[in-house]
């Protein structure tokens, strides 16, 4: 094993990463995270040494904002090798098909390419521009797979079956057209989201009867699947008149909220729908907790008074009380013993459910 990028990678896989010039996948304009949620703008013709060395940084660089959230990205490399570590990809012993789901720049899909060969690689882009400029940015550096302009949540079954369907972009829900283009005992790998917790990756081995079961690892946050055919969302109902009840909780927003991924993990996988943001405005409190689900119809606010860390102010209001629901979640994840985002697991049996289950005290437990 090699250290790159503070991680330990097979020496196969560092070989790889220093055969494909990563900045020949980039447009002259990349974005880099600022730490605080924004983005720093850098763009070639203005600083080429500073955009060459951003280039090369262990970072996300956005390529690509639609009404103004990032959506694509030249993916961190240290991720993507830790993604590449997990398919199993430098140990290999034959040939193996690979379907990329998201294109984005080309560059994970020449390190493929570096790895399998051209014809093992199939890649999916759902942006036509991205999908040209990706193809171009391959052939420039040499590399020739499969690029597709299409929705990956379809597959891509004309050049099925694949030995690994691997997502460069996170779901909350596998396609069922990724089990169906994968062969029995093949790897489905991809980052993982829910409305509470963007994190996570799932890799899944299929079997013969077309069902899956795998583990969630602890490591990273990818931009979220676009759905472009997705049905739009009924709105809520409006918020029922009245006024909302109003309780006291003993839990700490922070617990759930603040940072703690494999609670927040778990609390998304178990109350899916629910999203969160902090109002530090102090407009209605020194900080409060805004909950709120994805349809509009339910909400709850949890305020911290400044002074009491041992009580909440807390209102709900709609046909959901989502503040108990996600007390309720992280007191079975206490009860569970705290655990890691790695003892989860999803399984999907042959009619196509899916089981999501924990690893915990006393053996396997169902969520
Ligand atoms: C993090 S970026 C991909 C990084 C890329 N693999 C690379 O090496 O640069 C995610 C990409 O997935 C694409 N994407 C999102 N939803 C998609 C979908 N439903 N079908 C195909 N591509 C999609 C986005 O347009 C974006 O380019």
């Amino acid at each position: 094993m090699t250290q790159f990028l503070g991680h330990a990678i097979p020496p196969a896989l560092v070989q790889t990463l220093r055969t494909v010039p990563r900045h020949l996948f980039l447009p002259d304009r990349i974005w880099r995270g600022d730490g605080q949620g924004g983005y720093g703008l850098c763009d070639h013709e203005e600083e080429p040494e500073r955009w060459l060395e951003t280039a090369y940084s262990d970072a996300s660089l956005v390529t690509q904002f639609t009404n103004g959230l990032p959506t694509s990205s030249a993916s961190m490399p240290s991720m993507v090798l830790r993604t590449l570590m997990l398919a199993g990809l430098h140990t290999l012993s034959r040939p193996l098909r690979v379907a990329e789901m998201g294109t984005g720049t080309g560059f994970n899909a020449a390190l493929l390419c570096a790895l399998l060969g051209d014809k093992g690689v199939t890649t999916i882009e759902l942006d036509r521009g991205l999908a040209q400029a990706g193809e171009s940015n391959l052939r420039a550096a040499g590399y020739a797979p499969t690029v597709v302009h299409g929705d990956a949540a379809a597959g891509w079954l004309d050049r099925a079956p694949y030995d690994l369907t691997l997502a460069t972009f996170s779901v909350d829900r596998i396609p069922s057209a990724w089990l169906a283009q994968t062969v029995p005992g093949g790897r489905i790998i991809t980052p993982w989201n829910s409305a509470w917790c963007c994190y996570g990756t799932l890799a899944l081995t299929t079997t013969q009867d077309g069902s899956a079961q795998g583990n969630f690892h602890s490591f990273a946050a990818f931009m979220p699947m676009r759905r472009p055919h997705a049905a739009a969302r009924a709105p809520g109902p409006a918020t029922p008149d009245g006024s909302p009840k109003t309780t006291t909780s003993t839990l700490s927003p922070w617990e759930v909220a603040g940072g703690d991924l494999d609670a927040e993990f778990h609390v998304g996988l178990t109350v899916p729908g629910v999203s969160f943001g902090w109002d530090t405005s102090g407009d209605h409190a020194p900080v409060r907790l805004d909950v709120t689900d994805t349809t509009g119809s339910s909400w709850a606010t949890v305020d911290y008074d400044g002074h009491h860390n041992g009580r909440f102010a807390v209102a709900q209001s709609g046909p959901r009380r989502l503040w108990d629901e996600i007390t309720a979640a992280h007191e079975r994840w206490l009860t569970l013993g705290r655990p890691s985002v790695d003892q989860h697991g999803l399984t999907i049996d042959t009619t196509g459910t899916r089981t999501r289950w924990v690893q915990a005290v006393g053996g396997q437990h169902t969520l």
